[in-house]
């Protein structure tokens, strides 16, 4: 049986339900997190925690546990799952009361977690995959890991009904993210990714990537790029909890590079890989 996280309460999926006038329901008044499990434990989990707490902070929703509680619950969540690999998946929304635009006075945040087995992406990162761009149309808080979601929806649709994986978003010629991740290229023996500002969701992934990078002797810059340095870059790739480090080997039918996933990005990979099993122990390859 599914338990799921509701509240400070361990219950069944069916027990979990959601009020018509929810304000994450009817608005997206809330934030969210996915963290992933390998091998049990939780890779970065203090730094998803605290960018949840962090975007609850923005939005002006306190958050009714502290981050000890949640830790604690997750990791109770992640066992009575039987959990190995996979994701959490965590939200709390400003709860539900009378609809209307303004806070309401009283209401409490509904917080909600569950798990779900999610192998890692073993192929896909070998041989990489494709992309396409598409116009940057979101509100201008992307650092907010907020519900609303439905600009980066319809860029993802589009990705998906021309067969690629990720859509490549772009404000006015300069490239800002992925729709579901942080966009990189490598350009002359350097990396460059968009700077943590409005515009991007600063991932976890990246941040780790970052901190990777003197060890393998790649040269960081958190400078914006644009569609120009994409298209001439010698690799490009994406990162995100889910889908880790993935080369993008076409873009709009494109080559990049030679078409496979390049040298630079491989090390990451392989630095990566060995910074999850520092954290969480040996990878067991898991079939799903
Ligand atoms: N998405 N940018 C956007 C817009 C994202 O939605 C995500 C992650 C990232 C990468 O963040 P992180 O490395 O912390 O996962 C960047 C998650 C996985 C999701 O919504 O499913």
């Amino acid at each position: 049986m599914t338990i799921v996280l509701y509240n400070d309460q361990f219950v069944s999926r069916e027990e979990c339900t959601v009020d018509i006038e929810d304000r994450g329901y009817q608005f997206g008044d809330g934030v969210y997190e996915v963290i992933r499990i390998y091998s049990g434990k939780m890779f970065t989990g203090k730094e998803h925690i605290t960018r949840l707490f962090e975007s609850a902070e923005k939005i002006r929703l306190e958050l009714p546990f502290t981050k000890e509680e949640l830790t604690e619950n997750l990791y109770k969540l992640v066992e009575k799952n039987n959990l190995h690999t996979g994701t959490i998946y965590l939200q709390v929304t400003r709860g539900a009361s009378a609809r209307q635009h303004q806070f309401p006075l009283e209401g409490k945040p509904v917080f909600t977690a569950y798990t779900k087995e999610v192998a890692r992406p073993e192929a896909q990162m070998n041989e990489g995959v494709t992309a396409i761009i598409a116009e940057d149309v979101r509100w201008l808080r992307c650092d907010i890991k907020s519900l609303n979601l439905l600009g980066n929806l319809l860029a993802k649709q589009e990705a998906y009904s021309q067969g690629s994986f990720e859509a490549i978003l772009h404000r006015e010629g300069t490239v800002t993210e992925g729709s579901s991740s942080n966009a990189f290229i490598i350009k002359n023996n350097k990396l460059f990714t968009h700077p943590a500002t409005n515009l991007i969701l600063n991932g976890i992934t990246r941040r780790e990537l970052i901190r990777l990078c003197p060890g393998i002797g790649l040269e960081v810059k958190e400078e914006a790029f644009t569609l120009d340095d994409l298209q001439a870059a010698d690799e490009v790739f994406i990162a995100s909890t889910t889908a880790e480090i993935m080369p993008i080997v076409q873009i709009d039918g494109k080559a990049v590079g030679n078409a496979a996933p390049g040298e630079w990005t491989q090390k990451l990979q392989s630095v990566f890989k060995a910074s999850i099993q520092e954290q969480c122990g040996e990878l067991v390859k898991v079939e799903r």
